[in-house]
């Protein structure tokens, strides 16, 4: 049985975050209920794939998961059950992301009692100045209450996400936040550098000069504090952007950078089977115009169908040649389209490229395992310039960054595109 991860999202939040471009909607929560009616149909749909995979991880995203009605989430949890053996369920992480003043004790009980076992919760920041200049919707004591609750429900695993490179944020503030996160002891910490996305009011802030960004040197400066700082109070750097205690790695995430399946449900969510990247439609109300049987019209068999069709149609057969794709994608097919269709080769570069996101990188032996090949021979022109730039280090079993390919990792990814 090969393993699966599954991801939900949850389109629906209180106010847009002046950041972020995830696919979330404010003011939209009138359709929650026809968005769970239809996720449920849409993993209905899929149970064929889902009784036969090993399912590890379960993660729900958004969004803001916790402002819509907990009895939802418990809905769509046990749909999912329906698929899955009571061990596997029990033995699964099952994350769930909620946002500080847009959940309570109750919708906690629920998640709890449904078999939630990890909570993601975005702070950002703890200074309030620093909140209400990226549009948050909470202050640092409305975190702590809900820290807290989560805390009283019973709740160990808990991630707690950071965000740096802000506008007007020193690094001053950032060892005030450091602080008091490590003071209440998380299992996991993430610390995001900002990305200034398109159309966003970040964005429209900078460009009318009414934010001004720290420069890359600054930046830097504030990635290297946070990584020193963190492990210093013993959290492991296992990823660019993630820090855990001793056997807390989120495991839903490291299962993506290690290339292993997942199936995304909803708007916008992403999937990853058989060599084969798909996503959802973006579009709220095509997807909640979507009916029980268009849904079961388009599960993952009639996906492979198609993409049999389209390998036929490319006469390739040789599974090392290049599928000459590139400029049909992405293809659409109902709710979903198709962005790659991976060969052999692509997928042992995104391998690599993925791998090395985490700080072990690459396990030689690993990548042997599944591709049947030495990847020192097979990206040693590669590897030997990153080598001599020192942006990447051989140790062992290992292919990893370096502190200086940890401050200049696309430089490094660059090569395996
Ligand atoms: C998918 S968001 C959802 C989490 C939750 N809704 C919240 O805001 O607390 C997950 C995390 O991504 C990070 N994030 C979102 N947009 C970002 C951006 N443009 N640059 C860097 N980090 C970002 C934030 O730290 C956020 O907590
Ligand atoms: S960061 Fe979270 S709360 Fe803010 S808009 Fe994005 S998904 Fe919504």
């Amino acid at each position: 049985m090969k393993e699966l991860g599954i991801y939900i999202h949850i389109p629906f939040c209180i106010q847009k975050c002046y950041y972020c471009d995830f696919i979330s909607f404010a003011n939209k929560l009138e359709y929650q209920k026809k968005y769970i009616d239809n996720l449920k149909y849409e993993i209905q749909a899929q149970k064929n794939i889902l009784e036969k995979s090993h399912i590890t991880t379960i993660y729900i995203g958004g969004g803001t998961p916790s402002i819509i009605d907990s009895k939802y989430i418990v809905e769509v949890l046990n749909e999912i059950k329906k698929c899955m053996n009571v061990e596997d369920y029990r033995n699964a992480e099952i994350t769930i992301e909620v946002n500080p003043g847009a959940v309570d004790i109750e919708k906690l009980k629920d998640y709890k009692n449904a078999g939630i076992n990890r909570i993601s919760i975005g702070l950002q920041s703890t200074q309030d100045r620093i909140l209400k200049k990226i549009g948050r919707i909470h202050t640092w004591e409305d975190f702590n209450k809900t820290y807290q609750d989560v805390i009283d429900v019973g709740f160990e695993n808990i991630n707690v996400d950071l965000m740096i490179g802000l506008p007007e944020l020193t690094i001053n503030d950032i060892k005030e936040s450091l602080d008091k996160v490590i003071k209440l002891s998380p299992k996991h910490i993430s610390v995001y550098s900002l990305i200034v996305e398109e159309n966003t009011k970040m964005e429209e802030f900078i460009e009318s000069g009414k934010y001004i960004l720290p420069d890359e040197e600054q930046e830097r400066m504030e990635y290297r504090y946070v990584k020193d700082y963190l492990e210093l109070n013993n959290y492991e750097h296992y990823e660019i952007s993630n820090f855990s205690k001793k056997n807390y790695h989120s495991k839903h995430n490291e299962n993506c950078w290690k290339q292993k399946e997942y199936i995304g449900f909803g708007i916008a969510a992403h999937s990853y089977i058989d060599g084969i990247r798909f996503s959802n439609t973006e579009n709220l109300n095509n997807y909640i115009q979507f009916s029980e049987e268009d849904f079961s019209r388009f599960n993952m068999e009639n996906l492979e169908e198609m993409v049999k069709l389209l390998q036929e149609k490319n006469h390739k057969e040789n599974e090392n040649s290049n599928y000459e794709l590139d400029e049909e994608f992405p293809i659409s097919f109902g709710i979903r389209k198709v962005h790659e269709i991976q060969n052999l080769d692509s997928q042992k570069k995104e391998y690599m490229l993925l791998g090395l996101r985490m700080l072990d990188g690459v396990l030689i032996s690993e990548f042997k395992m599944k591709f049947g090949e030495n990847p020192l021979y097979l990206f040693r022109k590669e590897l030997a310039k990153l080598v001599d730039e020192n942006l990447v280090e051989v140790d062992l079993d290992n292919i990893k960054l370096t502190r200086k390919g940890l401050d200049l990792a696309n430089l490094v990814w660059e090569e395996f595109v």
